[in-house]
Parts: C-alpha cells; sequence; structure tokens
C-alpha cells in the first residue's frame, strides 16, 4: 500500500535523495550489527579471473568479491582512493588492508553508517566522512581513484555526481563503479557516462556473476537475517537483501534489470 502510494515519487530528484538519507540513516541506526559490514548483492567472479580465498573467510564472502574485483581494475597501492557510498565501510576496510593505498577516505549521506563505519574498522590508512555524492568535500585534482558500489542508482543527480568525480580525479586518474539499473534505464545511464568528460576504458554486464552470488550466499543470508533483524521487519528486510526469489532476484533473471561494471578514466 505505502509502495503504491509513493511510486509516483519514485523518479523525482528530491525524493530519491530523501529516501536514500531515510533508508540508511533508520538501517544503521536500528541495525547496528558489526557483523553485517557490506550491503551490495554480491559477485561471483568468472573462471578467468585469478581466484582468491580471503583468510580468515569473511561473513559475507560475495559482497566482499565486489570489491575485490572492481579494486583490481586499477593500481591502489600507494594511491589516494575515495569511496562514495561506503555504507558500512566492509568493502573499505577491505581494500584498504589488502590493496595498500597511502591513504583511503569512505564517504556516505549516512552520518550513522559513517559512525558505524569508523567504530567498527580500525584501519591505518582508513577514514570515513560525511558527505553527499553530489557536492563531494575535496578538493579538484586531489584523488586518484574513486570506487562507487552499489549507490548511484540512489542519487538525485547522476549527471552532478560525475561531473564532481572528474573534478575531483586527478588528470589520469580513475573512476570505477558497479550498480543496477531497470533496463530501460539503462540508455540514460550509458549516456551519462559516455557525456562525463571521462574515457569509458571497459563495460561488463556482470548480471549473471550477481545472481549466481545471490544463489551461493542465499543460505548464509537468510540465516543472518534470522539473527539480526527483528522479526517483525525479516519479510520487508529479505526483499532489500534481494534473497533468492525476491523481486530484485526475479528481475535480474528475466531481463528487467541489469547490473554493470565500468572502468573510467580521466
Ligand atoms: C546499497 S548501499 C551500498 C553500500 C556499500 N557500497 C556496500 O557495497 O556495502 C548504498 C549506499 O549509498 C549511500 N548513498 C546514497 N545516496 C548517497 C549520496 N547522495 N551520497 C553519498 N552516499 C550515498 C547510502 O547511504 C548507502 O550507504
Amino acid at each position: 500500500m505505502i509502495k503504491t502510494l509513493l511510486s509516483p515519487f519514485k523518479r523525482f530528484a528530491w525524493f530519491k535523495r530523501l529516501n536514500a538519507k531515510i533508508t540508511y540513516e533508520w538501517l544503521a541506526r536500528h541495525i547496528p550489527a558489526n557483523d553485517w559490514q557490506f550491503m551490495n548483492y554480491g559477485y561471483y567472479p568468472n573462471a578467468e579471473e585469478p581466484a582468491i580465498q580471503p583468510e580468515p573467510k569473511p561473513l559475507q564472502l560475495y559482497p566482499l568479491l565486489m570489491y575485490h574485483y572492481l579494486g583490481s581494475k586499477a593500481e591502489l597501492a600507494g594511491k589516494v582512493v575515495l569511496e562514495v557510498g561506503s555504507g558500512r565501510g566492509g568493502g573499505a576496510a577491505y581494500l584498504a588492508s589488502h590493496f595498500k593505498p597511502a591513504q583511503y577516505t569512505g564517504m556516505d549521506l549516512a552520518q550513522h553508517a559513517v559512525d558505524l563505519a569508523n567504530k567498527i574498522h580500525a584501519v591505518p590508512n582508513l577514514k570515513f566522512i560525511q558527505g553527499s555524492a553530489e557536492n563531494i568535500p575535496l578538493p579538484d585534482n586531489s584523488v586518484d581513484v574513486v570506487i562507487n558500489v552499489e549507490s548511484c542508482h540512489a542519487y538525485g543527480s547522476v549527471k552532478k555526481f560525475l561531473s564532481e568525480v572528474k573534478r575531483a580525479l586527478k588528470p589520469g586518474g580513475y573512476f570505477l563503479m558497479v550498480d543496477f539499473r531497470y533496463a530501460q534505464d539503462m540508455p540514460e545511464l550509458n549516456t551519462l557516462l559516455r557525456e562525463s568528460g571521462m574515457s569509458l576504458l571497459q563495460e561488463d554486464n556482470i548480471t549473471a556473476n550477481v545472481v549466481k552470488a545471490i544463489e551461493a550466499e542465499d543460505e548464509a543470508k537468510q540465516k543472518r537475517i534470522r539473527e539480526l533483524v527483528p522479526p517483525k521487519w525479516q519479510k520487508l528486510f529479505a526483499e532489500f537483501a534481494g534473497v533468492v526469489g525476491s523481486k530484485f532476484y526475479r528481475n535480474l533473471n528475466d531481463g528487467t534489470r541489469f547490473y554493470y561494471r565500468y572502468v573510467m578514466q580521466k
């Protein structure tokens, strides 16, 4: 009922911004679980991609692999890295420890998510700050790599976000991004990326990889939901988390939605 009432507003920029802010502030406040550190749907690597086995085995292996294979697309060692939409910080903590950038800043719109990430991740070269993708609080030409994982679908203006990424990146810097869209919204995203003033070096349809990750993680995810989420919210949360059978999972399978990975350079 509430969903139906709200759906006419979903295309408005102000609604998208408000929706993202309320949702992610609420989640970090009400489910501040230390061991729920990733909020992406996960990535199951292709056979030809070098396999990794992180030790100890992470609770959310496939969401971590989403970061690993995206972060592998550019040199991070010794670099200044900004992540936009870092959420609970699991991906930032992994990339900052594994690839050894000089400095990794995770930025998120939700202050509660930033506070939670600063509390649960103690990595020397890593910090989390509050800020908006549409107004990045960093100087021009100051960042080597911008990372963006499953976040920009929620922004009021992706065009403004891309101009902010370009402004903050040093010449030659990389923009690494993964996200999903409804099929009918893919042409708009493609146009925005191609008109961003950055070069599109690589573009992969990773929908099948995300479907496989959702399936591989499903049992563990359902168990975590039962353990961490109060019973009255479990059904709603399972939809949000994209369990097998959820609308998101069905949409990826029936071609209604796509999940893409992009490598761009300023
Ligand atoms: C699906 S979560 C993904 C979080 C994280 N990247 C991960 O994979 O675990 C999307 C994140 O984007 C953040 N976000 C949404 N709109 C934003 C904006 N305009 N600026 C910065 N962060 C934003 C949300 O607060 C949320 O933490």
